[in-house]
């Protein structure tokens, strides 16, 4: 029997026992990367894939991560082990800019602070003055990075009438049509919006990149969401820029260390923090398990994969999703 390996957490999200004709070991994501001849490997995106466990894994022939993001997976080693890559992009977009928006709007209308007051029995009745919010209609959105998910947050944004800025490696002229969007330097969204939010992968490019002097460019009192990758974010920067009042915001699903998340996120009154679920609705984890499983039947059956991951010739990044 030819073995695939299936992060186990995936079992009750597919449909059908996976792969027939295959044996499948079901492997739970806190168990160490096992060694042996398996030959294709469902991942979640927090198993990292490097030289030392291509190293194990001599006959392996796709990793099929189990996510979009693909930033567990040493490309570079991929290639020189002529492992085929692929992950789950389309089927996460529509709930991931769903969430984007649910903290974009928790952060923009204060539910934290509001949902606090209330539990915690210190609401005293309403008052012209409380909790006053940003008002979206007029004010302005900025994407960085108009991928899908990008795209997707900007398409919603019409209807809370905003306008829309975004920053891409090109024009998208479609976006721009359905949307009125404005694709600008990252210089000038981050001065001219009251909202930003990155849809950008996490490369050797991006790390890191909303920094201090990111936040010095935005609005003072602007907001910030992010529902890609923590490690895009400096965190102590963002601290600082939060406690000095600079940044009015934030709404945050995704961190540098997950799960660890820093006590003073948690606890700022004006940041939202969630436990990375973008993409967490049934439907689209159940349409993430059965993409990923049927990259690898593909890959196995000598087809091209559905959604592959370009893999480099020299280096380790890739495209932005
Ligand atoms: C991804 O797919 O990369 C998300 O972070 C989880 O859905």
């Amino acid at each position: 029997m030819i073995h695939v390996l299936i992060a186990a957490e995936l079992k009750e999200l597919l449909e059908q026992p996976p792969l027939p004709g295959f044996e499948i070991e079901w492997i739970p994501n806190t168990a160490p990367t096992p060694r042996g001849p398996y030959v294709g490997a469902v991942p979640l995106l927090s198993r990292p894939f490097g030289e030392r466990e291509l190293e194990g894994l001599p006959k392996l022939r796709v990793i099929a991560n189990c996510a979009v993001g693909f930033d567990n997976i040493d490309l570079a080693a991929a290639a020189r082990h002529q492992v085929v890559v692929t992950n789950t992009p389309d089927v996460l977009t529509e709930s991931t800019a769903d969430l984007t928006w649910a903290l974009l709007l928790a952060v923009a209308r204060r539910l934290k602070e509001g949902s606090a007051l209330v539990a915690e029995g210190r609401w005293s009745g309403w008052h012209p003055q409380q909790l006053l919010g940003l008002e979206l209609e007029g004010a302005t959105l900025g994407i960085v990075g108009a991928g899908r998910i990008g795209q997707a947050v900007g398409l919603r944004a019409v209807g809370f009438g905003m306008r829309v800025l975004y920053t891409d490696s090109r024009r998208r002229d479609a976006f721009e049509l359905e949307t009125g969007a404005i694709r600008e330097s990252l210089e000038t969204l981050l001065a001219e919006s009251d909202v930003v939010t990155v849809h950008l992968p996490s490369n050797a490019q991006t790390r890191g990149m909303v920094n201090g002097s990111w936040f010095a460019m935005m609005r003072p009192g602007a907001l910030l969401v992010n529902t890609a990758r923590g490690d895009l974010i400096d965190e102590p920067a963002l601290l600082e820029a939060l406690t000095a009042g600079r940044l009015g915001g934030a709404g945050l699903d995704v961190f540098p260390r997950e799960p660890i998340v820093h006590e003073a996120l948690i606890a700022h009154p004006r940041v939202v923090t969630l436990p990375h679920i973008g993409s967490a609705t049934t439907v689209t984890r159940r349409a993430m398990a059965e993409l990923a499983v049927q990259n690898v039947l593909e890959v196995l059956r000598g087809r091209e994969p559905l959604t592959p991951v370009p893999l480099p010739t020299t280096g380790g990044e890739a495209a932005p999703r």
